[in-house]
């Protein structure tokens, strides 16, 4: 577990806008006002959407909309590195460094990531990208994988390779649409060259064979 602390640099404050608010309206309104403090994450997340990161300003304003202690929400923003605590660059890669994605080539990514970014959490010099390590992500079947967080969502990239994530952050730095999902020829994470429901022999019958039905002696036809 990595230590996560605030950024040194802060705003001076933060105010959360028109479309944010409306948001928050949504997620309040699921919980009873004495249970508002449920809507943490969901407050934090709209706030990162708004920035781009959460400070240490939309922590307070946050604790003080739920009434909740500070160091409560400041607990949950620490927590979970699903929030970013510092500025990150236009496309946010989170390369999945876990076991299934590193026996397949996640180590190939982050030095793609290292060369044309630099550090983790820094900010590329162009100001495009940032890139973090992060844990399984739930796709360990289209291994190696990152999550690419932009102003376009929050999309799974996967069946990566060094070469292609080069390709595809060429792509984003030229402002081009890329194509989300696995960047092999298979559809989400069906066997790679699948014949699965396309051989004939499946439906024309030369597959079966007689079987001997139990206890009964008698051959099946
Ligand atoms: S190990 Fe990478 S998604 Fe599970």
């Amino acid at each position: 577990m990595s230590v996560r602390r605030l950024a040194k640099e802060q705003p001076e404050s933060f105010a959360f806008n028109k479309k944010s608010e409306a948001e928050i309206k949504f997620w309040l309104a699921k919980y009873p006002e004495a249970k508002k403090a449920s809507a943490v994450i969901p407050m934090l997340w709209i706030a990162q959407k708004q920035e781009g990161w959460v400070s240490e300003p939309a922590i307070r304003d946050i604790a003080g909309r739920l009434e909740m202690p500070y160091i409560r929400v400041y607990e949950v923003a620490t927590f979970y590195t699903m929030f970013n605590l510092e500025p990150v660059g236009t496309h946010l890669i989170q390369v999945c460094g876990t076991t299934p994605c590193m026996l397949r080539g996640s180590g190939e990514l982050i030095d793609v990531c290292k060369k044309r970014i630099g550090k983790q959490h820094e900010i590329s010099a162009d100001g495009k990208f940032t890139w973090i390590e992060v844990e399984c992500m739930g796709a360990c079947a289209n291994a190696p994988m990152i999550q690419l967080a932009n102003p376009d969502g929050d999309h799974y990239v996967e069946d990566l390779d060094g070469a292609k994530l080069e390709a595809l952050m060429d792509d984003l730095a030229a402002g081009k649409q890329i194509k989300y999902g696995p960047q092999s020829e298979r559809n989400a994470s069906e066997p790679h060259g699948t014949k699965v429901l396309t051989d004939p022999s499946l439906y024309d019958g030369s597959r079966a064979k007689k079987i001997k039905l139990p206890n009964t002696g008698k051959a099946e036809g």
